[in-house]
């Protein structure tokens, strides 16, 4: 594979939490709110190459939300690449899409390798582990694989839990074993970015050197209380219907830049007229 210098762009959706028809997600219509991101891209990122769906798709697993989600899906006018978050159900999702849709690892993981660069997609849903998310020891030996294959082009990975701590309510179900995929990740020289879902809210930062960002998605969004540095952690969350919130992201042979675009919005638009 050699590095490109064309520009790669794809969008990132997380958080769908589709319920079976008739059903509504904490009092949000959670397909209605994915057929406007879906309008959206269509509209405004015809032009992008491809859509991943970072997890959670479905807010119980259960078949019903994933006949609903696959017959939402096909709306997307992109190819679309799927992975889970810890609401979706492996087993159930795989007997809806196809064992296909599985890697060599078991998990929902896939490699994408476009225009000089790699982008890694990692199924972190793991049901023993709570709300938490994990990455299984063939999963991180594949991932090291993976890297090693292309330690000469940029790569970008895609996962629904967030890899650290961000010093809200939720730092108790992040990415369990972050430590061992910052090892691993670390070893390779041109890591670009590490999107995932998951928290609900928009943050960016780095851990043990690696850029990471999340991004708010399709279902409600999280206005965190930051951690105190000795209280107990603050209860309970205060959520809000909106913004709904997708990652676009625009990567060449030199930057890669990700633009959280607001699919539902909760301001109003200025009137063109205030700003002669
Ligand atoms: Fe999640």
């Amino acid at each position: 594979m050699n590095k490109g210098d064309a520009l790669l762009k794809f969008i990132v959706l997380a958080d769908l939490h589709i319920v079976a028809e008739g059903s509504l997600s904490h009092g949000l219509d959670t397909t209605d709110r994915l057929n406007k991101a879906i309008d959206f891209v269509n509209t405004n990122h015809a032009d992008a190459d491809f859509v991943i769906v970072a997890g959670d798709l479905a807010d119980r697993g259960d078949l019903p939300a994933y006949q609903r989600f696959e017959k939402a899906i096909t709306r997307l006018e992109l190819p679309v690449h799927l992975t889970l978050g810890n609401h979706d159900d492996r087993t159930n999702f795989l007997s809806h899409f196809g064992p296909d849709l599985a890697a060599e690892t078991g998990n929902v993981d896939h490699v994408i390798d476009l225009k000089g660069q790699r982008i890694i997609v990692l199924d972190s849903s793991d049901r023993s582990v709570g709300g938490s998310g994990l990455l299984e020891t063939s999963q991180l030996a594949w991932l090291q694989a993976r890297l090693d294959e292309a330690r000469d082009v940029p790569v970008i990975i895609v996962l629904h839990h967030n890899i650290t701590r961000l010093h809200t309510q939720n730092d108790f179900i992040i990415l369990k074993d972050n430590a061992e995929f910052a090892g691993i990740v670390g070893s390779h020289p041109d890591i670009r970015q590490v999107i995932s879902g998951h928290v609900h809210m928009t943050t960016a930062g780095t851990y043990k050197g690696i850029p990471f960002c999340t991004l708010a998605g399709c279902h409600y969004s999280i206005d965190p209380t930051l951690e105190s540095r000795s209280g107990p952690r603050p209860s309970p969350v205060a959520r809000r219907e909106g913004p709904g919130e997708l990652a676009v992201v625009l990567s060449d042979g030199e930057a890669t830049v990700v633009h959280m675009e607001k699919f539902i919005d909760r301001h109003l638009v200025i009137a063109q007229e205030l700003f002669p």
